[in-house]
């Protein structure tokens, strides 16, 4: 096994092969339209190609931004929201030791401008104080409120500690090309600075330096994950009946028979943000003219103990999507207790992954017995390089299931809904008329 793989064999109590054969049509023309660039929000299909089309001067300017970064620092702070966020942080939490944090790195990244908690950011600045630290500011508009905040904050923070001139030498931004605040203050102060490409959203920029710079940074193969995702383009776009493909049409018919919530659990406490990552991808995509699946995340077995009763028994509108991780990296094997108070001797010297694999294998018959059909991405091992094949996977088939739905998956109009409010509430100049009306109904 050298790719990932999808099993959807246990969907077929809830959809029958008729229901499933119909739908591969309409998604054999969903991926013609992405591939012809004639379907909804076309102009933003940069991902299909972003794979092939990095070169290897791209990835040594990265690497050799965070070599940089990396040889005068300690600690990088990388700020963004969102699809300039998530991808970052669900490779560099996948691939870092869980307790040494960042010991297998050398390096440590950390993350800001995903909130606007005022505790979260005095505990930062005072984390910071006695650090030598640098800046990785991310904004395609460069106008975001969060990161906004949060980099003025800590371009204070930095250029009082190391003056002007040697902040300015640690201070990355990636942004757009030409428009945005992010890119005036960037070329005002000549910062080093990365391009957002027009034609890739937020939430599929994970493998342009959006993505790749901070994973640079914190020390992983980013020539390895691209290298993934190469690989999974490659079977993805020339098999018509590709594993994307299988999994835009499973979703699909299961939505169309009411289960309106898709469950992406896993088994592997890394792959929490990878979890995180797509809940974006598929929620920002799909979700709106009152149309769409619902992402939810679930980790087991830490969440069997709390969600696992609804999941089982609640009310049957639930699909699952489980990521498993074939290979653990290390053996760890169960003790034999003399006592046996705990009754677990049958499992000494098995392997903590074997215990695992039998939960895995026990909450899908479990699940798929009390109505939650499910579905299986296996990844031969949490690397880089398969994460990369899991990120195309999952970007290509949201992009073919939000065109089966018949929306425009690359646009987020609901978005500007709450920031509207904020600023009409903040009296943002240029909002008088909506703070007004705003504040009537309060
Ligand atoms: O997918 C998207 O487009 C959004 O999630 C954006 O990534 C997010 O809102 C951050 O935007 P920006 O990079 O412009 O600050």
């Amino acid at each position: 096994m050298n790719s990932i793989e999808f099993d959807y064999s246990k969907i077929c109590n809830f959809v029958n092969q008729e229901e499933l054969g119909v739908l591969y049509p309409e998604a054999q023309k969903a991926l013609e339209r992405l591939k012809d660039g004639t379907g909804k929000g076309s102009d933003y299909l940069g991902w299909l190609n972003l794979p092939v089309e990095i070169t290897p001067e791209d990835l040594a300017d990265i690497e050799k931004t965070a070599a940089d970064l990396r040889a005068h620092t300690q600690v990088v702070v990388v700020i963004g929201i969102g699809g300039s966020y998530l991808g970052a942080r669900a490779v560099i939490e996948a691939l870092s030791d869980s307790f040494h944090n960042y010991q297998n790195t050398g390096m440590k990244v950390i993350f800001a401008g995903h909130n606007i908690g005022e505790d979260y950011y005095h505990e930062l600045i005072q984390y910071l104080q006695d650090k030598e630290f640098g800046i990785c500011v991310i904004s395609k508009s460069g106008t975001t409120t969060e990161p906004a905040i949060a980099f003025r904050l800590l371009k204070e923070l930095l250029e009082e500690k190391v003056g002007k001139e040697e902040a300015g030498r640690r201070i990355v931004a990636i942004t757009d090309a030409s428009k945005g605040a992010l890119r005036t203050l960037a070329d005002q102060e000549r910062y080093k600075t990365f391009i957002i490409p027009d034609n890739v959203g937020g939430r599929f920029s994970v493998l342009t330096p959006v993505g790749l710079l901070p994973i640079a940074i914190a020390g992983f193969d980013i020539a390895a994950l691209v290298k993934g995702a190469v690989e999974m383009r490659r079977i993805c776009l020339s098999d018509d009946k590709s594993i994307a493909l299988e999994y835009a049409v499973a979703r699909t018919a299961l939505y169309r028979k009411g289960y309106a919530i898709e469950l992406l659990a896993n088994f592997h406490p890394k792959l929490h943000y990878i979890t995180e990552w797509w809940k974006q991808l598929y929620g920002e995509s799909e979700g709106k003219e009152n149309k769409g699946i619902f992402p939810a995340g679930a980790d087991f077995t830490t969440d069997l103990h709390s969600m696992g009763q609804y999941i089982q028994q609640g009310m049957r509108m639930l699909m699952e999507t489980v990521i498993s991780v074939a290979k653990p990296d290390y053996k760890v094997e169960i003790p034999a207790d003399a006592a046996n108070l705990d009754k677990l001797n049958f499992l000494a010297g098995k392997r903590v992954d074997e215990v695992n694999k039998m939960a895995e294998l026990g909450t899908q018959i479990a699940h798929v017995d009390g109505g939650v059909p499910n579905m299986k991405v296996i990844m031969p091992a949490l690397t880089a390089q398969y994460i990369g094949q899991l990120f195309y996977f999952f970007e290509l088939a949201c992009g073919i299931s939000g065109s089966m739905l018949g929306v425009n998956p690359f646009d987020q109009p609901g978005v500007e809904a709450y920031k509207n409010n904020m600023f009409a509430l903040l009296d943002k100049p240029g909002y008088e008329e909506a703070s007004k009306a705003i504040k009537a109904k309060l």
